[in-house]
């Protein structure tokens, strides 16, 4: 399959920012991680992080246009905001699933609602960074079927 994992704001500060969240892996470690496991998967992969709502949308667009088959998304803090990006996964009918590092259910109030998990196949929450891997198994499960 050919896959985009989208990165929301803050994820670039991974590794750094509040670790008892989100860990000591840094972003670049975590794509990494994702390409090691999306090569021995025999999935190509590319990546995409933006601190900009917009510039979010535009990458889910892009997408169709450039044959994505599946996408992972982290949307960040625009999880609990963002109508846009449930519009734009809608728009564009590519199979997505949402990541979240941290355990978003046991957490504020505010992070409980999440716009975009209303247009997505599937929500990761609480496995760290393996998530993302999980992800990538959840949109093979979906595409076989
Ligand atoms: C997050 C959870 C969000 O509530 C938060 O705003 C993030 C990261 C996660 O990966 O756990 O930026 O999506």
């Amino acid at each position: 399959m050919k896959l985009l994992v989208i990165n929301g704001p803050n994820l670039n500060l991974l590794g750094l920012r509040e670790p008892d969240h989100y860990g000591r892996e840094t972003y670049q470690q975590l794509l990494d991680k994702i390409r090691a496991y999306c090569g021995s998967r025999g999935h190509e992969v590319s990546f995409f992080q933006s601190n900009h709502e917009g510039a979010l949308v535009d990458a889910i667009q892009q997408a169709y246009f450039d044959g994505v088959e599946g996408i992972v998304i982290n949307p960040g803090a625009y999880t609990h905001t963002s109508v846009a990006l449930l519009d734009a996964v809608k728009a564009v009918s590519i199979p997505t699933v949402e990541v979240h590092i941290s355990k978003v259910e046991q957490r504020e109030d505010f992070r409980q609602v999440s716009f975009i998990r209303l247009a997505c196949v599937g929500t990761v929450t609480g496995l760290g960074t393996d998530g993302y891997l999980r992800a990538v198994d959840l949109l093979e499960e979906h595409h076989v079927r």
